[in-house]
């Protein structure tokens, strides 16, 4: 089958791509509010960009409203936020914090969800994730307008938090080890449990 996204209602054509561009890994991304409150939310259209410098991004879209999510508030407000990465223990938890809470409102304390403090960076990291960022803002382009418009986040990657457990005897991290989750289409999510090596030509 062929499918003309011409022909699609940004719902339908959201839909298609969730289904097929797959398997996508998750930021689970810590900020905070101007007036100190934490925020913490999952986003899977998530990647890294270029090392020259380090950089990654992630895309909230907007609310069905046309609202933006409180993570693009808090991150246009301040500048700063933390993305971590999501092991296997930590999936429901992080399923949890996609509830849309009203602004201000802490993911980390309605969930509870141990936070650590960051070192250069306001918004705290999850205790418990294997990796963390801690980045500061590049840029924000914005990608059409109104509902499920993209506000693609860039940011500096200025530190990495590795937790020593996951890390391998080479004193790399250990794909094993780190067991982060993949998200599929619907409700599917993958785990990193079969995996092959193919050396580059
Ligand atoms: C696994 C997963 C991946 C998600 N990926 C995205 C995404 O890439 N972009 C997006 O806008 N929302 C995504 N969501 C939904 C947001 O997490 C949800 O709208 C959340 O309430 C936003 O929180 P905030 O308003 O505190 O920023 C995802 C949810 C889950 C569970």
């Amino acid at each position: 089958m062929e499918i003309d996204f011409a022909g699609l209602k940004a719902r339908e054509a959201y839909a298609w791509m969730i289904a097929t561009i797959l398997p996508r890994p998750v930021a689970w991304v810590a900020t905070v509010s101007p007036d100190g409150k934490t925020n913490l939310a999952p986003f899977s259209f998530f990647q890294g960009v270029t090392a020259n410098p380090p950089t990654l991004m992630f895309v909230p879209v907007n609310t069905r409203e046309g609202a933006k999510k409180d993570t693009v508030r808090n991150i246009e407000a301040t500048g700063e936020f933390v993305v971590n990465l999501v092991p296997f223990v930590l999936v429901e938890a992080m399923s949890a914090t996609s509830a849309s809470l009203p602004y201000g409102e802490s993911e980390f304390e309605k969930f509870g969800i141990a936070a650590a403090p960051s070192t250069t960076v306001r918004p705290p990291r999850v205790a418990a994730a294997p990796v963390a960022f801690e980045c500061k803002l590049d840029r924000i382009v914005t990608i059409g307008e109104g509902p499920l418009a993209a506000n693609v986040v860039f940011g500096k990657i200025l530190r990495v938090h590795v937790a020593d457990a996951v890390l391998g005897a080479d004193g790399k991290p250990d794909a094993g080890k780190m067991d982060l989750i993949a998200r599929l289409g619907g409700d599917g999510y993958a785990r990193t449990t079969e995996r092959f090596e193919l050396e580059r030509p």
